[in-house]
């Protein structure tokens, strides 16, 4: 069975990290899986537990840039994303350093390694308290929907994993935005809270993903899916539908939210989805989501869980 642990528990969560159990936590973005990325077997234990492909490389997470330049190449733009947006939830894929300690299966064969500082005040006790980067896929089984709550990772991995620390819901609700920096051109690899249009205006014209697929395989067009069929941009649902609502929708089963806040939205997303995805509905219907902001974050995983599999 797995433990449940709270904030207080902090020190023994980072005490199962050390010896090399798998413990899941919260983040700003969603909760993640977290193992000794400096450890083989635990980076090995991760994928089992979450039944994940071993191509798909991980996210090391680190309480401080400083500690991510130990792992990685910091180039000039690495070092001035780094300080506007961390800690927060922006993930850098970087070169690997020579002397870089972190289990090559966390790359999945490749020479980079993506690398990301969580801004959760929980997340940052307890990878500090661990003294390592932790490595830390999303906390569900692989292609289902992210955890936003502790609730979602037991569902799914309890027994498979030694604890899990529960901190209340995940403040963003849609995992971080990950750029790629190996290149001469940046290239968006998944869209996230910190948008496209922020991050261009920093580093000029970012490249198109196009090719994302074989770099990010968490880019694969299915993806965070649930178990129901899905119908995007639906106006009203249809009969046996489970109605997603965004915006003033009395008929909705649930709001993403109805006042249009495309930031509250984010937030319910995975755990609405969830909620309504239940054998006595059809499928679930979900409204129009305008495709700004995070607007377009929420979009990119509507498509990957509508997506044919
Ligand atoms: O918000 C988040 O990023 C959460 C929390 C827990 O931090 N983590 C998360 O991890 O979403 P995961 O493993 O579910 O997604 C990581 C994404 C995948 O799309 C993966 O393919 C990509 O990052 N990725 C990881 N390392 C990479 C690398 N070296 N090169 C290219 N893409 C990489
Ligand atoms: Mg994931």
């Amino acid at each position: 069975m797995t433990e449940i642990l709270r904030p207080p528990d902090i020190a023994r969560a980072a005490q199962l990290l050390r010896s090399g159990a798998l413990v899941a936590f919260p983040t700003e973005t969603v909760y993640g899986l977290g193992g000794d990325a400096t450890n083989d077997r635990a980076v090995a234990a991760i994928f089992a537990a979450k039944g994940r492909p071993s191509f798909n490389p991980l996210i090391v997470h680190v309480p401080v840039v400083e500690a991510a330049e130990s792992l990685v190449a910091f180039d000039e733009r690495a070092r001035a994303l780094a300080g506007a947006y961390w800690p927060g939830p922006l993930t850098l894929v970087l070169r690997r350093r020579a002397n870089c300690p972190v289990s090559l299966l966390a790359s999945a064969g490749l020479d980079s390694l993506a690398v990301r500082a969580p801004s959760h005040p929980v997340a940052q006790e307890l990878l500090r308290a661990a003294g390592r980067p932790i490595a830390a896929p999303s906390a569900n089984r692989s292609g289902r929907l992210s955890p936003t709550a502790a609730a979602h990772v037991v569902a799914e991995l309890d027994g498979r994993i030694a604890a899990v620390l529960d901190a209340g819901p995940s403040e963003v609700g849609v995992e971080s935005t990950v750029l790629d920096l190996t290149g001469t051109q940046p290239t968006l690899l998944r869209p996230g809270a910190v948008t496209a249009e922020e991050l261009a205006e920093r580093l000029g014209p970012l490249a198109a993903a196009e090719d994302a697929t074989i770099r990010s395989p968490g880019m694969m067009a299915s993806h965070y899916a649930p178990a129901l069929p899905l119908r995007l941009d639906a106006t009203s649902s249809r009969p046996g539908e489970a109605l997603l609502g965004f915006g003033a929708a009395p008929d909705a089963s649930l709001n993403l939210s109805p006042t249009g806040d495309l930031v509250e939205a984010a937030a319910n997303l995975f755990a609405h989805l969830r909620a309504l995805d239940r054998p006595d509905f059809a499928a679930i219907a979900v409204m129009p989501i305008p495709a700004r902001g995070l607007g377009v974050a929420i979009n990119d995983r509507l498509r990957r869980a509508a997506a044919e599999r």
